[in-house]
């Protein structure tokens, strides 16, 4: 059995239906999908990180990615919000690739783009309003004066009234996480991408940003990719999550984490999803690796 077929065979029917290449019939369908990943190889160099990855975001869901670490989570999502060239295959947004994308096009799509950091990655020397404003002038022609405004209204909604005074250095690492996801969400983006959201944070703070990032869906519509290895915080907030793994160097399952839990489609899945808390991979080693990779246009 080729590692594609595993995958396939871990899926469910109605998944692996929407889940194949587009034929002329449903053509329609994948341009619906906020984000499509098709037949995907990701490499540094000669080191192969992932390959043969394809699926579909769809419209609103929160999309996990989970697996260990080292698996190529972030990797991933750097490949999504287009950091990264794919050594093979593709990625659309919207229908649109990104890679053939003019300067007009990439600007229109990563502008439709919301990101959070795996650190949060708030500039020190700014205020959180100030921080929050960034996007808010890299694409918007606003005035400064509504630009406050909005930032002022974005911390509101992440709980946060009052503080954008406030440097990065004042706040508790919860707060800085929702300062970074107000400014993720500063021009209203239809696809959020956050890394680890819940890294570095106790579980009652890590759970209250869940509960943040299911009310913006709720409020919002908003698409949402969550790179996680969290099993309390994929549980809670994953429609769908897909599992990179990493001795495979592909993914081995896509579905609701409940159902993967019930009919794990391997070892490593059910492992991953039964383990207990202690055993999470450890994180540390990669905490400040996103800092390198600023999202184009913000930077100060
Ligand atoms: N910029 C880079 N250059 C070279 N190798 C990298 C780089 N970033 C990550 N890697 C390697 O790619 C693999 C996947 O990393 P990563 O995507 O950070 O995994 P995860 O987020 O799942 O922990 C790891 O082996 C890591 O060491
Ligand atoms: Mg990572």
């Amino acid at each position: 059995m080729t590692t594609h077929e595993g995958v396939r065979s871990g899926l469910s029917r109605q998944t692996e239906v929407a889940e194949r290449a587009p034929g002329v019939e449903d053509v329609e369908a994948a341009e619906e999908a906020p984000i499509e990943v098709r037949g995907l190889t990701m490499r540094y160099g000669p080191l192969v990180v992932m390959q043969d990855l394809s699926f579909r975001v769809r419209q609103g869901e929160i999309f996990v990615i989970m697996g260990g670490s080292g698996s190529g989570k972030s990797t991933l999502m750097r490949h999504m919000i287009g950091l990264e060239e794919p050594a093979e295959g593709s990625i659309l947004f919207e229908g649109a690739d990104f890679q053939e994308a003019d300067v007009e096009k990439r600007r229109d799509i990563l502008r439709r783009m919301g990101v959070l950091y795996q650190n949060g990655a708030l500039w020190s020397g700014l205020t959180l309003a100030e921080n929050v404003a960034l996007p808010l002038e890299e694409y918007t022609d606003l005035d400064s004066e509504t630009i406050g405004e909005i930032a002022a209204l974005k911390l509101a909604l992440v709980g946060l009234k009052g503080f954008g005074s406030f440097y990065p250095s004042e706040i508790s690492g919860g707060m800085r996480k929702r300062a970074a996801l107000a400014r993720a969400t500063a021009v209203d983006p239809e696809v959020l991408f956050f890394d680890e959201p819940s890294s570095g944070l106790d579980p009652i703070t890590a759970s209250r940003l869940d509960d943040l990032i299911l009310q913006l869906r709720e409020s919002f519509g908003t698409t949402i990719v969550v790179v996680s290895h969290d099993l309390a915080s994929i549980f809670k907030i994953a429609d769908r999550a897909l599992f990179l793994d990493i001795k495979e160097k592909t993914m081995t399952a896509l579905g609701t984490p409940e159902d993967l839990r019930e009919n794990p489609p391997s070892e490593e899945v059910r492992q991953f999803l039964t383990r207990s808390s202690e055993a999470e991979p450890p994180q540390a080693s990669e905490a400040h690796a996103d800092e390198r990779h600023p999202p184009k246009g913000q930077s100060p």
